[in-house]
């Protein structure tokens, strides 16, 4: 099974990323939690997505960042993610729910970057560890 890193240094390669995490945490929509996320996706074309949480009165219809950028990426044509960074209020970092993490292995096996409150701590997982044994599309084509 693949492993967890953590990082201690943002590596080159995700700044980009990081920094479209970042900016769309400042969107964030989470009067009821208070618990801020953003989310920025890479598409298979490069193209850059991002995400915010949007909660709702009626608590479960609370949507995730990473959910919100996989919409948009989807309904703008884009089939493949490559890469994920996260951010959230924690002060450590969080990787997906459950929830997302299925949604996610629906349009790829991305790697993902977790990042903490404050930008500072951060932890990168390839996607065999967070789903592993992950139901899929081959499930349903009895493979
Ligand atoms: N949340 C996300 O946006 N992504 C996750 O992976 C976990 C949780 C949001 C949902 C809700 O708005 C708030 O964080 C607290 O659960």
């Amino acid at each position: 099974m693949a492993k967890k890193k953590t990082v201690s240094k943002i590596p080159p390669a995700w700044q980009g990323l990081v920094d479209s995490a970042l900016a769309a945490q400042k969107k964030a929509y989470a009067p009821y939690s208070k618990f801020r996320v953003g989310c920025a996706l890479e598409d298979e074309k490069g193209r850059v997505f991002q995400g915010c949480n949007v909660e709702n009165a009626s608590y479960s219809l609370c949507i995730c960042a990473e959910r919100t950028a996989i919409v948009k990426m989807v309904s703008e044509g884009g089939r493949k993610v490559k890469r994920v960074v996260v951010v959230t209020s924690a002060d450590e970092p969080c990787f997906p729910c459950g929830a997302c993490r299925q949604v996610l292995a629906e349009f790829g096996s991305p790697e993902v970057l977790a990042i903490d409150c404050t930008a500072t701590a951060f932890e990168k997982s390839d996607f065999d560890a967070l789903l592993p044994h992950r139901f899929s599309s081959a499930q349903l084509d009895g493979e």
